[in-house]
């Protein structure tokens, strides 16, 4: 295990999105976080400074298999193994990250096989246990995909991530602008409340001493 410690003054949010659409309204939710984590608009100690970072894309991820998973970056049989590269780095994304945000759409009433993917790989490697997490859902339909967050926040509880904030964006599309970016105020705000919510969680980590991110290597 190596210990990292996160740069003191800074805060770096990860931010994972669940659909690979090129339009996607998560996609535009998690860029509306990242300009009003850049804005002075967030009440957290003005000495830190917040960013927002997009994780890898989930789509590089290979399907979990638990024989080519090595969560320890330690040999299991006498050859020594690797992980796969883009496992690697998703997991040293998040070793580095203070807390993640996660945008994820609905699917037939879940959440896309394509996160479910990559939380399998980090069940024996452990990055989400005690991270800050916030859970957002956004979905044009008018209950805002609330049966996806439901299964997922189980999910993120089983993997003991710290979930501190959620929130379900109903009827998303109608709170775009032309260009297809968050406008609406009622959801910047929501927003602004979920990025409160882990400098909070990050900060009282930090005070309380528990700063290190121990995890394998990237
Ligand atoms: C196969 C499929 C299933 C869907 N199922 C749901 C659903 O169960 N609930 C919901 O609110 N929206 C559902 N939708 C609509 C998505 O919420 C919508 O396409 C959304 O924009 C996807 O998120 P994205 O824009 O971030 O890609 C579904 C869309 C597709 C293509």
């Amino acid at each position: 295990m190596e210990s990292k410690t996160s740069t003191p003054g800074t805060l770096r949010i990860l931010a994972v999105c669940g659909s690979l659409r090129k339009k996607s309204v998560n996609a535009a939710v998690l860029r509306a976080a990242a300009r009003l984590a850049s804005s002075a608009t967030l009440r957290i100690d003005s000495a830190l400074d917040i960013e927002v970072v997009l994780a890898t894309s989930l789509a590089e991820l290979p399907h979990f298999n638990e024989d080519d998973d090595f969560p320890d970056a330690a040999p299991r049989t006498g050859e020594a193994r690797e992980s796969h590269p883009a496992v690697a780095r998703f997991r040293g994304e998040l070793t580095l990250a203070d807390a993640v945000l996660i945008a994820s759409p609905e699917y037939a009433h879940g959440y896309p096989g394509l996160l479910k993917n990559a939380l399998d790989w980090l069940v024996g490697s452990g990055q989400l246990v005690d991270k800050p997490v916030a859970l957002s859902v956004a979905s044009p339909a008018h209950l805002g995909g609330f049966r996806a967050q439901a299964t997922l926040l189980q999910i993120l509880q089983a993997m003991n991530a710290r979930v501190v904030a959620t929130a379900n964006f109903a009827g998303i599309r109608a709170k775009l602008d032309r260009a297809g970016e968050v406008s609406d105020e009622s959801t910047l705000s929501e927003l602004r409340r979920i990025l409160e919510a882990l400098a909070a969680a990050v900060q009282q980590k930090r005070e309380s001493g528990d700063e290190r991110i121990d995890s394998q290597s990237a």
